[in-house]
């Protein structure tokens, strides 16, 4: 009987807390037109900020990256990617025309909290330790042409102002890093130094964002590659910009050929359908009203922004009982794979949604229609992801095709995709790819190729420090 009433208090629970989730259905919903501002907003964006520096909220950074691998590159060369929770070190051995990628290897490493959180120089030993113990093993089908030194691609996937292929300051940190002293310094020179310290002897040749990496490495293989997508923990695009577009380069003269841009696009906001739980998130976020759109579609915030929206209800309508409370009021303890792992769960009685409850926010026991409400919420703010992500690349890729009159969408064009969030999230995949059809429209959409490159930006860094190698005279025939 006692268990009855139990049920009952907590299907009126669920009940009261229903409002809760219609308003968000409201307030996340992104209907056509919404898109198409939004997509609209992101072209006139990218001109602002071609325009001039800070004339817009994208950032629109030339890579000085001018010519992409041939695929004539041989020889031996590294990688570094720092971007997210982790840090990844590569090597490959190319082989040129023919051979292209004779062989690669690669090691992962995982960044503690407290070198997240610490200092400038902690932060780049940490690495240059790390890289130095993977130099050290190097063997096998990787060999170091005489008379050469090492070279390495630097990755660095966060807002640079690059000087040069080969040297770029950090203008701030994103995605939850915050070491103290970066900003407004060379990152090489704080790598140079670090591996100098360790007294490692190699040569950083390219410097670029993880977007620009991976669409060098995409572009390698396939020439239509013309854009780029990181949808991981944090997001960005860059695509290839013909230089007589960028206006902020006149002052170099004359330019002809192409560059790729750095979009920045994490810090776009205008026209978002954002709640109150996206607000009270950035609030409370340690770069507040910065990365607007990257708080709204990527993968280290899609989880808090539901767990904010679960533990409203809780408070507020009693759902799930009281015990749970502690764990659920502890930010950023849903992630996003959590959703994801829910949102796959088709059984009848939900049972992985109930695990991930149950061990994850500590509600020990819910109702089948508990566990239906809170997939409910995943999905709509998974939806409203995904929907804006695939917006923005229209937005990216009509720009391109206003100034080419028609040479983009009017033929194959691929754009390369990296980052856990769409490679791991089919729904937010889905959701992505019908927002673009809606924008593009059948016809023009069946040209648009998206292509997964898994963790290109690495072999892409690579690549483009052997196509700006020192050496570049003898590493291409
Ligand atoms: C953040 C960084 C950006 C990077 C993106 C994806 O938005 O600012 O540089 O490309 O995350 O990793």
């Amino acid at each position: 009987r006692g268990r009855a009433a139990a049920v009952q208090v907590r299907s009126s629970a669920l009940a009261a807390a229903a409002p809760i989730l219609d308003d968000l259905r409201l307030r996340c919903a992104t209907p056509l037109p919404l898109l198409r501002h939004v997509a609209d907003a992101m072209a006139a964006d990218m001109r602002a900020g071609l325009a001039a520096d800070g004339a817009g909220e994208l950032k629109m950074i030339p890579s000085y990256v001018y010519s992409l691998p041939t695929g004539n590159e041989t020889g031996l060369f590294y990688a570094l990617d720092l971007g997210g929770t982790n840090f990844r070190v590569l090597r490959v051995q190319l082989g040129g025309k023919d051979r292209r990628v004779i062989d690669s290897e690669s090691e992962q490493v995982s960044i503690p909290k407290e070198i997240m959180h610490g200092t400038t120089e902690e932060l780049f030993d940490f690495i240059a330790a790390r890289l130095s113990n993977f130099v050290a093993k190097e063997g096998g089908n990787f060999r170091l042409q005489k008379g050469r030194k090492r070279e390495i691609g630097f990755t660095f996937s966060f807002p640079v102002k690059q000087t040069s292929i080969d040297s770029g300051i950090l203008i701030k940190w994103t995605k939850g890093f915050a070491v103290s002293g970066t900003a407004g310094k060379d990152v090489v020179a704080c790598l140079n130094a670090a591996m100098e310290r360790q007294g490692l002897d190699m040569r950083v040749s390219a410097l670029v964002n993880d977007t620009v990496g991976t669409l060098a490495g995409a572009h390698y293989w396939d020439e239509d590659v013309m854009v780029a997508v990181i949808l991981g923990t944090g997001t960005n695009a860059c695509y290839i910009e013909k230089n007589d577009f960028i206006p902020k380069l006149l002052h170099l003269g004359p330019l002809t050929g192409n560059t790729i841009i750095n979009t920045e696009w994490g810090a776009f906001s205008d026209g978002l359908p954002l709640t109150e739980f996206d607000r009270d998130m950035d609030a409370e976020s340690i770069n507040p009203g910065e990365q607007i759109f990257e708080k709204t579609i990527s993968g280290m915030y899609l989880g808090e922004i539901v767990r904010r929206v679960l533990a409203k209800m809780a408070q507020e309508h009693d759902l799930f009982g009281h015990s749970f409370a502690e764990k659920l009021a502890q930010p950023f303890v849903l992630r996003t794979p959590h959703l994801c792992a829910m949102q796959q769960d088709s059984s009848n009685d939900l049972g992985e949604v109930q695990l991930i409850l149950r061990d994850v926010i500590g509600v020990n026991e819910s109702s089948l229609a508990e566990r239906r409400a809170i997939v409910d919420v995943s999905d709509c703010i998974v939806k409203r992801g995904g929907r804006l992500a695939g917006a923005g690349i229209a937005g990216i890729l009509q720009k391109m095709e206003s100034d080419s009159n028609g040479q983009v969408l009017g033929r194959r064009t691929a754009v390369a995709m990296d980052g856990g969030l769409y490679e791991n999230y089919p729904q937010y995949r889905s959701y992505m790819t019908e927002a673009m059809v809606e924008l593009l429209g059948p016809q023009d959409s069946e040209h648009v190729v998206v292509e997964h490159t898994k963790d290109g930006s690495g072999i892409g860094a690579a690549l483009l420090a052997a196509a700006n190698s020192k050496y570049a005279a003898q590493s291409s025939t």
